[in-house]
């Protein structure tokens, strides 16, 4: 299959599209972002990558990293995990406080904001400190994208822990029901860490190939994960990688994936290529506009939809 002249062609029909999200400005230091911006790429097993449009621009990568976090504490704690977080899409937005109180502290899934803050906690509690439960997830995205440059951006955790008082209620609910350990604003702070790290779509798409291949990434032969956990995240990823929007990318796109505010959306294609793509404007779901459009084309024209 000729990828580049596919992805090509995919940034050509897409281009119209780009005035028509919305950047995010609840994290006013990603308010400023130029939403005329976009990239995509993928990354076959044996390393081969194809790129359109800003594919080496780094961006802030969001809830992509709630993907990482996930990862690292199923390799944990395996189906324990889900005695404090569930595994069933929300159907609500990603920062909605309701379900939250009915249903007694228990976020849905490890994807909405509450589930990804309950996540971090559990790596706190595994890794002894904050500050080693973010350095073992930053060691741990660097080694799946087998780059060592990521970091994070200092200045967006910090905009986003000053205006973060929906995740903050998110952690102080959780507490009231005895489902947080550690102190509410160590567990937020982690998680903004997490989410304030920048990655491009050419990284992106390499780091997924571990769950593209059964926990295994194809290149290093590095094993992260066994094939049911791994499966289980793509399953997570397809019901609930886009909020309360899951079932239309599910249907309109139908891969697994996971958006990010920063305009970022990861996908894997099962035993074929990891995906990325990338485009700040946002539809009303806080999911990438055109970037979900760009994915949308890919599996017309390639059929590699899992369906
Ligand atoms: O906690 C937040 O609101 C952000 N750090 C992440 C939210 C997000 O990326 C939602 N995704 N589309």
């Amino acid at each position: 299959m000729d990828y580049q002249s596919i992805i090509n062609e995919i940034a050509d029909e897409v281009s119209p599209l780009l005035k028509d999200g919305k950047v995010a400005d609840y994290i006013p230091a990603l308010a400023g972002i130029n939403q005329n911006q976009f990239a995509m790429s993928l990354t076959l097993f044996d390393g081969t990558q194809f790129s359109v449009g800003q594919a080496d621009t780094l961006f802030s990568i969001q809830s992509i990293s709630k993907v990482f976090s996930f990862t690292l504490a199923l390799k944990f704690y395996n189906t324990d995990l889900y005695k404090r977080i569930g595994h069933e899409p929300s159907g609500n937005p990603f920062n909605s406080l309701v379900q939250l109180e009915y249903e007694h502290g228990k976020p849905r899934n490890p994807f909405i904001n509450a589930g990804a803050i309950n996540v971090t906690d559990a790596l706190i509690n595994h890794y002894g400190t904050c500050k080693t439960a973010y350095e073992e997830v930053l060691g741990f995205i660097r080694a799946i994208s087998d780059d060592e440059s990521i970091c994070s951006n200092e200045i967006v955790a910090a905009s986003e822990m000053e205006h973060g008082y929906r995740n903050l209620a998110l952690a102080n609910l959780m507490k009231s029901f005895n489902n947080l350990d550690n102190r509410v604003e160590d567990v937020v702070g982690t998680y903004f860490k997490h989410c304030s790290l920048e990655m491009s779509t050419k990284m992106l798409s390499r780091a997924m190939l571990y769950l593209a291949n059964d926990g295994v990434d194809p290149i290093l032969g590095v094993t992260y994960l066994t094939p049911s956990q791994s499966r289980r995240i793509n399953a997570v990823m397809l019901t609930c990688g886009h909020y309360d929007a899951s079932g239309d990318f599910a249907f309109n796109v139908g891969l697994p994936g996971k958006s990010g505010v920063g305009g970022g959306i990861v996908a894997v294609v099962p035993n074929v290529m990891g995906l990325s793509v990338w485009s700040p404007g946002l539809n009303a779901q806080g999911n990438s506009l055109v970037g979900t459009k760009a994915l949308e084309l890919f599996t017309d024209k390639t059929g590699l939809s899992i369906f």
